[in-house]
């Protein structure tokens, strides 16, 4: 639990740049799970500063984006895939095909297929070093909404009303909100070898404690993370404020 989301986010940084520095030392590959929103925004600042201002280079990383909105094409600006670019990969040296984002222009009878090689993709790579995560209030991680199996790989699925709310201002009125998103399952998430979640905000403070408190379900997705041996959530105090 943090004072503030800045602090709390360069924390998080530097356990991934140190991550990619130690792949590097091995000549070995670091695969990282990302994840766009308000939340990892910080963090991705500091990976683009410690780039430019201290060499952290990316030569080794590929990424794995957890999520798209469906349909939605690269160009949107409320795209996933231009966010990330803004955010990170314009500012930095990865390989662009080391770029993965499920991509939200698929044929809707292509789909399956699509999925079932994105999650092949990840598998081929040796599978996710780390995963960055945020929360929706509905509990979800990636668009893993409720009810979402334990076993769930990456498909496309029906978003939340409560979540196309949350974006309803970033897309001008909740009828420009798409209603799917193409996201990684949560057995996908569950299989990276750490996972840190990140969680600012009053907002967020009931789904956290039900998260951190609550019994595990596909009621609440994250719940499934209080099994996963090496997950770390990563608060501010206001997030943290229901803890008991
Ligand atoms: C985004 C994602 C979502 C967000 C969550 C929180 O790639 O997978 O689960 O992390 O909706 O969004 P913010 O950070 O905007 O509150």
């Amino acid at each position: 639990i943090f004072k503030n989301a800045t602090d709390a986010s360069i924390v998080v940084a530097h356990e991934i740049a140190t991550l990619i520095q130690t792949k590097q030392k091995e000549s070995k590959n670091c695969v990282l799970g990302l994840a766009t929103g308000s939340s990892p925004v910080k963090v991705y600042e500091e990976l683009v500063r410690m780039h430019k201002e201290e060499g952290l280079s990316f030569h080794n990383v590929i990424t794995f984006n957890l999520d798209e909105y469906y349909p939605m094409t690269k160009e949107n600006n409320q795209s996933y895939h231009y966010f990330m670019h803004e955010h990170l990969f314009n500012h930095i040296d990865i390989k662009p095909e080391n770029i993965n984002i499920p991509d939200g222009t698929v044929a809707i009878d292509e789909i399956n297929q699509y999925c079932i090689d994105y999650e092949m993709s990840i598998k081929t790579v040796g599978g996710l070093d780390f995963q960055l995560l945020g929360i929706g209030r509905t509990g979800h991680i990636g668009f893993n909404e409720p009810g979402s199996h334990v076993n769930s790989g990456t498909r496309i699925i029906t978003l939340d009303h409560v979540t196309r709310s949350d974006a309803s201002s970033a897309f001008n009125g909740i009828s420009n909100v798409p209603k799917k998103a193409i996201t990684m399952g949560v057995s996908t998430v569950l299989k990276s070898k750490r996972i840190v979640l990140l969680a600012w905000g009053e907002n967020k403070a009931d789904v956290i404690t039900t998260t951190i408190q609550g019994e595990i379900s596909s009621d609440i997705p994250a719940t499934f993370l209080q099994n996963h041996n090496n997950t770390t959530f990563i608060l501010d105090v206001f997030a943290a404020s229901q803890l008991t």
